[in-house]
């Protein structure tokens, strides 16, 4: 009795057990057979019916319906696992003969490149890099650089008040030689260069603009002198125009340094012969500069007959334009793409 529905099930097996493309399909069929009210499950359960000495024989031959039904159940779920797989993958597949997609590359900006440059010759002396505010108290951008109220040095530069006659926008960096002295509290020397933008209601014509970057340097320390200021921009200008580059100084006025000087360097054009660049000269005024007054010393914190420093300030603009020849200061700030890389492909040139 049970032989034979041992082989009946065995006659469904070999009727159920065919080609299957769906897992779940085949899931269905495992629980046909397998599942807790299976048609093997439940052959299994008959053992209790058999004589015992059948059961050994009968459990045996249950036990190879099993095999049979896992042996394909494996091997089905992988083929069509593989075949899922396989289809994804094809459809996934990468044409490596298409042309790529063109990614637009940028170029550095000139001036930040410039800057950049100017502060690696710093660094590299033992400068601090530092920043200040661009909205500025009028006691930072004039008052402490001894330039008191009514003073008509406050005229040269066109400033922008925002609030009354306090705040405004800086109209040069020179406000962070006081606010890094301010920190120094009159004890510790100072070496900083500080980049930035300064603003002024200059007229809008193409070397001037309301906005500009001026870079400012501030060394206070024992002994300073006037030959250090010159060996230090000697060495920049030469990192930035070339070996042959030569600086000298003329007087000027400033009203926080004491001499104060302007700083020429030979034109790196004609080498100083003379061309257009340099007004037929050989030179160019680039930077503004001096022993730091006794009395903005003072007002920062710093007795100055025990420190003495040098400080200069120039616009990274007029810099930049002068490098890489450009007339107008609008170029700077385009962001046509096209022109940084004519200038970027110059340089490496
Ligand atoms: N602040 C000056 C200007 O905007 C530039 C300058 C001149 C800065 C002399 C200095 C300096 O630190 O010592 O025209």
């Amino acid at each position: 009795m049970e032989n034979k529905k041992i082989e009946e099930v065995k006659e469904l097996l070999k009727e159920d057990l065919k080609e299957i493309n769906d897992l779940k399909v085949l899931n269905d069929l495992r629980v046909k057979y397998l599942g807790k009210t299976g048609i093997i499950t439940e052959l299994n359960s008959e053992i209790k019916n058999v004589a015992n000495e059948d059961k050994k024989e009968f459990g045996m031959k249950v036990n190879e319906l099993r095999t049979i039904f896992n042996d394909y159940y494996e091997e089905t779920k992988n083929k069509i696992e593989d075949s899922i797989l396989n289809e994804k993958l094809s459809k996934e597949k990468i044409d490596i003969s298409l042309p790529a997609t063109k990614i637009p590359s940028g170029a550095p900006s000139i001036l930040e490149k410039l800057i950049e440059e100017v502060e690696e010759v710093f660094m590299s002396m033992g400068y601090d890099v530092v920043d200040g505010p661009e909205i500025e108290e009028d006691k930072y951008n004039f008052e402490m650089l001894n330039i008191p109220k009514g003073h008509p040095a406050r005229d040269a530069q066109d400033t922008f008040y925002i609030e009354g006659e306090e705040i405004l926008l800086r109209s040069q960096t020179s406000p962070v030689q006081v606010r890094t002295m301010l920190e120094g509290k009159g004890e510790a020397p100072v070496r900083i260069i500080c980049p930035g933008k300064t603003y002024r209601r200059d007229d809008d014509d193409a070397t001037h603009s309301h906005q500009f970057m001026q870079i400012e340097g501030l060394v206070v320390d024992k002994n300073i002198s006037m030959s250090d200021l010159k060996g230090t921009l000697d060495v920049l200008f030469k990192k930035l125009f070339g070996e042959d580059t030569e600086t000298r100084f003329h007087p000027s006025y400033y009203q926080f340094t004491e001499p104060s000087v302007e700083v020429d360097i030979s034109c790196h054009k004609c080498h100083g012969k003379g061309c257009p660049m340099c007004k037929n000269s050989g030179w160019i005024t680039v930077v503004g500069a001096g022993i730091v007054h006794p009395n903005v010393l003072r007002m920062s914190g710093y007795d100055p007959d025990v420190w003495t420093g040098f400080a200069f300030g120039f616009g990274a603009d007029r810099l930049a334009m002068l490098k890489y020849d450009i007339d107008s200061c609008r170029v700077l700030y385009n962001t046509d793409l096209r022109e940084s890389k004519v200038f970027d492909r110059k340089e490496k040139e």
